[in-house]
């Protein structure tokens, strides 16, 4: 067996060089019990791969001799169990990288522990890794070690795995023992979320099925594992569509230049693309990417490159640049599957820092969901009534993190970059807990698509028209949508309208911000995504409403433009009446009728419209109806709208 790269080390190093810079990275890592054959397998593929020293090798030959648990004098397990301890207890006790490359791709191997309380070294060596290479005795099959080790492989990401069904040469190169193992395993795969599994029978320590073909398992067509990790379609693992580009720092050598620093973590982005700067919501477009090399036309991950925007808008560390039209969640908090990695216990309302992309947030556990059993991947019991749930080392659950400021992220699913997180001990900085980000599952969630979630539904038609609605309440149902700042007076002149209606005889009812998070919306807080899911909610019912013929009056901030024009398309252009309560900020601040402003200026409510620069108003370019309540009093407003209404 010839490996182009040994030869042409020793021929021509600068080609090699040359060659070596273009070919791809794998990162894999490998995972077993801790007599499932790791080290002899890692071994096994630098020593065949040729990418050992001869220094190295005569190390090893001697030290067979000594420690070597194959009787032989070469036990390839020497050249990767690196560490003295390791090599005396005959365990693998840390996370250890390797280094190697072939003709075809170069390969990092993440070679973590097999040891049962060791999971947090999986945890952190897996965190980068597109493979994994699941090592099963072929005389012990699928084992709970291996359970453990898969879901921890699924939950952080990896969708590639290879199952080495090892030690087949002390099961006579069995075909039946390897197909058993293999449905087992097929059978535990329902409930990951593994992509590509791909099995291969081998033998470690005798080189079966490692790097050549075995003579001894004619039976088997596949691959051999090196051929396997060298070919195996990695590019997928990307994520190039989500454009993420979190600020590490601000660039500005002078006055007259002022760029983004900063690793593209997702999708590709090039000049002219729309953005917005996230959590302030800023808007521009990108004039260039600068990298050493000069100016791009484009650029993905994971390139360090200088942004630069058309407008002058200020960002700073940990916001993230995205396109407009597909933005990634900013909220106070979120839902996550955590690994425990610290000696103490976790436990609710404690506060830790949350270092996610460039960004370090103060932030809070405030809830254990539930704890997952690792062995058979279903929720543990909750401990008993009374006592506080805790999370012991090397445990993973379910926990919802409130930030103290609000993050910019996606869900781990779609992104891996902006949707993993750790934990970091506020007193000791110490990393505590590895975090991925969970899809939101309430129903602000599914306000994203129009559709709805649950397929089968059909719609039912009424046999009552609108028209004989109409005709029984002698009025036409409409929806009269205030919007403005807090304090522009949307509430009063709601009520007031509602009473001058209600006395004319027509029957309409007011839906008033304040009131709605009381009850409909008590779960939705203040973050641009929860104000969007509060009007969609809001549209949704004032529609209602009008079906059965009441006039509505809504009185929200409903702050952003493309909200409103949201609740527009929801409620019927035709019935939709928007009125601007034009009140200038200064003014609704010094009304200041729940005092809120004066709390908000002191931090004591983040995110408030006007105030906090996460938390813009924009103003409707072209409201049906706009109220000067500096000049005209609350009164005279609803008689206005009045007006309007009856037209
Ligand atoms: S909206 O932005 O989602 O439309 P909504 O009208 O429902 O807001 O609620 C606004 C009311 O909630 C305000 O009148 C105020 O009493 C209260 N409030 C509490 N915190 C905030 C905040 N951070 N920003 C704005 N209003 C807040």
């Amino acid at each position: 067996m010839i490996i182009p790269d040994a030869d042409l080390i020793q021929r021509d190093i600068e080609a090699y060089l040359e060659q070596h810079r273009n070919k791809d990275l794998l990162r894999f890592l490998t995972c077993g019990n801790v007599d499932d054959g790791k080290s002899t397998l890692i071994g096994r593929l630098l020593y065949d791969a040729k990418m050992i020293y001869e220094d190295q090798l005569a190390a090893v030959h001697r030290d067979s001799k000594i420690h070597g648990t194959t009787g032989t004098d070469f036990d390839p397990a020497l050249l990767t169990d690196g560490l003295k301890a390791e090599r005396e207890q005959g365990i693998t006790i840390d996370v250890a990288y390797r280094y190697f490359s072939t003709s075809k791709r170069k390969f990092i191997i993440a070679d973590t522990p097999g040891h049962e309380q060791y999971t947090r070294n999986m945890a952190t060596g897996a965190s980068n890794c597109q493979l994994a290479v699941i090592l099963i005795d072929a005389r012990h099959g699928v084992t709970t070690q291996t359970r453990r080790h898969s879901f921890i492989a699924s939950l952080l990401g990896i969708s590639h795995v290879i199952v080495a069904v090892n030690k087949m040469d002390l099961v006579d190169w069995s075909e039946a023992v390897y197909d058993d193992i293999r449905k087992a395993y097929n059978a535990l795969c329902a409930r990951l979320s593994f992509k590509d599994v791909h099995f291969i029978p081998i033998s470690a320590l005798l080189g079966d099925n490692v790097v050549d073909r075995s003579p001894n398992m004619p039976w088997h067509n596949g691959p051999t594992l090196l051929h396997h990790l060298e070919n195996v379609n990695i590019s997928a693992h990307r994520n190039l569509i989500d454009m993420r580009f979190p600020v590490q720092s601000v660039f500005r050598p002078d006055l007259n230049f002022r760029g983004f620093a900063g690793t593209v973590a997702s999708g590709v982005i090039r000049p002219g693309d729309k953005v917005m700067v996230l959590p302030s919501r800023q808007t521009s477009t990108v004039k260039s990417i600068i990298s050493w090399e000069g100016e791009l036309a484009y650029a993905f991950p994971p390139m360090p490159v200088v942004i630069t925007l058309a407008d002058e808008i200020d960002a700073s560390r940990g916001d993230i640049i995205a396109p407009v039209n597909n933005l990634p969640r900013t909220d106070h908090e979120f839902d996550a599957m955590l690994v425990w990695m610290n000696e103490k216990p976790a436990r609710e309302m404690t506060s830790y820092l949350v270092k996610h992309t460039t960004a370090m947030v103060p932030a809070t556990l405030e809830k254990i969901r539930y704890e997952v059993d690792v062995n058979n991947m279903r929720k543990k019991a909750p401990p008993p009534e009374g006592t506080a749930p805790e999370l012991a080392m090397n445990s993973i659950a379910r926990v919802k993190i409130i930030l103290h400021r609000p993050l910019v992220f996606d869900p781990f699913t779609r992104n891996h970059a902006t949707g993993s997180f750790i934990l970091i001990d506020r007193i000791t900085n110490a990393t505590i807990a590895a975090g991925m980000i969970l899809d939101r599952t309430s129903a602000a969630d599914q306000s994203s698509g129009e559709q709805p979630r649950s397929t089968h539904i059909t719609r039912e038609t009424s046999l009552v028209s609108s028209a004989e609605r109409e005709l029984l309440l002698k009025q036409r149902p409409r929806t009269v949508w205030l919007t403005g700042l807090s304090g522009s007076g949307k509430s009063t002149i709601a009520k007031l309208l509602e009473r001058m209606l209600i006395d004319q005889g027509k029957l309409c009812y007011v839906l008033d911000g304040d009131n709605i998070r009381h009850g409909l919306n008590r779960d939705l807080g203040f973050t641009a995504e929860d104000r969007k899911e509060n009007i969609r909610r809001i549209a949704e019912v004032a529609k209602l409403m009008n079906d059965a013929g009441l006039i509505v009056i809504t009185a929200f901030i409903s702050p952003y433009r493309e909200d409103r024009q949201s609740a527009r398309d929801i409620i019927g252009h035709e019935r939709f009446l928007e009125a601007y309560l034009n009140t200038p900020l200064d003014v609704c601040e010094e009304r200041d009728p729940k005092g809120l402003y004066r709390r908000a200026r002191k931090g004591e409510i983040t995110s408030f419209t006007g105030v906090s620069p996460d938390a813009p108003y924009e103003p409707p370019a072209a409201p049906d109806i706009m109220l000067d309540t500096t000049t005209a009093d609350a009164e005279q407003c609803a008689r206005i709208l009045l007006a309007a209404v009856l037209n």
